[in-house]
């Protein structure tokens, strides 16, 4: 089978298209002929071996997959050859089969695309684990979302909204945020792409749209935007650290105390690993609002394997608006 290889540390240039053998379904696993991947941030950072969880070479990046079963491993009766499933599995994506263990795949609902059912698992699980499980928005409240134009961010737009609350996007263009007006953000903060001298300038510009502050901000961005959102939390709000495209920031401890809030972290993996109903119950729910249309998966881009570094790519140089997928 064909699949996309990273033999060595290193960015998208590094990835090799190549003939590899297909692998067998072990006891508890089933064989996947993929479909659709989806493209995300880590994907990137387990190539350079920047991610926290490292994986054995040679490997293809690819977290999340939609396809068909087409073998089942010794024991295996919760699925049957032919059956259309989505899996959340790390690394393999990009790839023309992978063996998956049942317990990280789901049917995919009658009507769903494979492209969809693929691209609503990794950032749009993520968000509603965030907003859901840690930060409890609550109707009414308002939720800043940084990066709101990207994966996680588009995800966070929509799930927040879905929620009842009223949601803020920031982003580094007009064209991101734009994207995730459409998605349902009720306003939109331009930030610049780096750094400005005068910081304090988007602090303001983020509370003129913010009001009486955010209830919740939602940060997959980090850098030196940490310190001008966490200072436009209201009194008693909840700050949700989830992923660092702008590097890690060091936070000023004085900022929780007088703000009187909360820093939550987020860990999707972890949760997915320790709390199996919570996961199902969030899944349902997620599927259900598909089904309503009340979401949508936000796809901007296709890329065939072939060019699946580029795809990646898009998201080292930022270019990517909203999610991008890989059609196998
Ligand atoms: N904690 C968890 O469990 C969890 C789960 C899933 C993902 N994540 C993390 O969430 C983050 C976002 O993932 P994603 O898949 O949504 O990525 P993405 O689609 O590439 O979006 C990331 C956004 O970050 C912003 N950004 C700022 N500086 C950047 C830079 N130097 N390079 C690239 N992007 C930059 C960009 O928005 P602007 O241009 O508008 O600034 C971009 O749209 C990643 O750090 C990922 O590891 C965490």
């Amino acid at each position: 089978m064909r699949a996309l290889m990273s033999d060595e540390p290193g960015g998208p240039e590094t990835l090799q298209l190549l003939d590899v053998p297909e692998p067998v379904a072990a006891a508890g696993q089933i064989l996947i002929a993929v479909k659709a991947c989806g493209v995300n941030y880590p994907d990137l950072l387990m190539i350079q071996d920047l991610y926290q969880v490292k994986a054995p070479r040679p490997f293809a990046p690819g977290a999340e997959i939609a396809g068909v079963v087409t073998a089942l491993g010794p024991d295996v009766t919760q699925f049957s050859v032919g059956d259309r499933v989505a899996a959340r599995i790390g690394t393999g994506g990009m790839a023309e089969a992978v063996a998956v263990d049942v317990s990280r795949c789901a049917p995919i609902p009658d009507g769903m695309s494979f492209v969809d059912a693929a691209v609503t698992q990794f950032t749009f699980e993520t968000a509603l684990y965030a907003l859901r499980n840690r930060a409890a928005v609550k109707p009414g409240e308002t939720v800043l979302v940084l990066g709101a134009g990207g994966g996680v961010g588009i995800a966070a737009v929509q799930v927040g909204r879905n929620m009842g609350a009223r949601v803020i996007a920031a982003a580094s263009s007009e064209d991101k945020l734009a994207f995730a007006r459409k998605h349902g953000a009720a306003d939109g903060v331009l930030y610049p792409p780096s750094a400005p001298a005068d910081r304090k300038a988007v602090s303001r510009q983020f509370k003129a749209a913010l009001g009486a502050g955010a209830d919740v901000v939602i940060d997959p961005v980090g850098g030196w935007l940490t310190d001008v959102a966490i200072r436009c939390v209201a009194d008693g709000g909840r700050y949700v650290v989830l992923g660092f495209t702008a590097g890690i920031p060091s936070l000023p401890l004085n900022l929780p105390l007088l703000k009187n809030c909360d820093v939550l972290g987020v860990n999707w993996r972890a949760f997915t690993l320790t709390q199996a109903e919570a996961v199902h119950d969030n899944k349902r729910e997620l599927m259900r609002w598909f089904a309503e249309g009340r979401l949508s998966s936000g796809i901007t881009a296709e890329y065939a394997l072939a060019d699946g570094a580029r795809a990646i790519q898009q998201l080292a140089n930022r270019s990517a608006v909203g999610k991008i997928v890989v059609i196998i």
